[in-house]
């Protein structure tokens, strides 16, 4: 899949697998008081994989919901500006919410995320992000819960795209840098 496309396997699929069984294991342990009012808020479409995988090995109930904000254009940095592309169906008010990430790179999109969702009263709200790029961070955001910190590459693969490509691979993949600099 790809062939040729990607550079190097970053974060293989076991590796992942088994960086969320322990992510879940830990927000289970924090989570007890709230058993079974956690809401989960899955960030579109970057942690569709992340947080499918998350919520199935969660050892306690957990309810689902989706935001899909995206950064401008389709370039491999983020721009900073963040529009809500789709909202959260309900109200959050008092609930234990966790935003679940794909990646932290520039933490413009969470910082955003972070002050627009507790704007609206959740009894709590943390951050479960998968991967996070310390080198690459321009706004200091508090995250509960990472799983990988990454150097500062461009990355593909589970959830992560390229101008929505790679998606779908179930490894976390550099980019060959000729996919970008061909104009693609
Ligand atoms: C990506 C990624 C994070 C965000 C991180 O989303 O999934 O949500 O950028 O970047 P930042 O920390 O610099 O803000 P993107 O806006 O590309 O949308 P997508 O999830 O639909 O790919
Ligand atoms: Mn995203
Ligand atoms: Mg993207």
């Amino acid at each position: 899949m790809y062939d040729g496309d990607i550079a190097s396997v970053l974060i293989s699929e076991q590796q992942i697998k088994d960086k969320v069984t322990e992510l879940a294991k830990q927000v289970d342990e924090d989570y007890q008081q709230a058993a079974g009012d956690l809401l989960l808020v899955g960030v579109l479409k970057g942690a569709v994989m992340f947080m499918t995988d998350f919520a199935r090995a969660l050892p306690q109930p957990a309810q689902l919901e989706f935001m899909a904000v995206s950064s401008y254009g389709s370039s491999t940095s983020s721009s900073g500006v963040v529009r809500i592309l789709k909202d959260l169906d309900r109200d959050i008010a008092d609930r234990h919410v966790l935003i679940v990430e794909d990646i932290i790179d520039s933490g413009l999109t969470l910082s955003w995320l972070l002050k627009n969702l507790s704007s609206r009263n959740p009894a709590s709200l943390e951050v479960c992000t998968l991967l996070r790029k310390p080198d690459a961070v321009q706004v200091e955001v508090p995250v509960k819960y990472v799983g990988f910190d990454i150097p500062n590459e461009f990355v593909v693969g589970y959830g992560l795209d390229y101008a929505e490509r790679y998606r779908d691979l179930p490894y976390i993949g550099t980019l060959d840098p000729k996919v970008y600099t061909s104009g693609v």
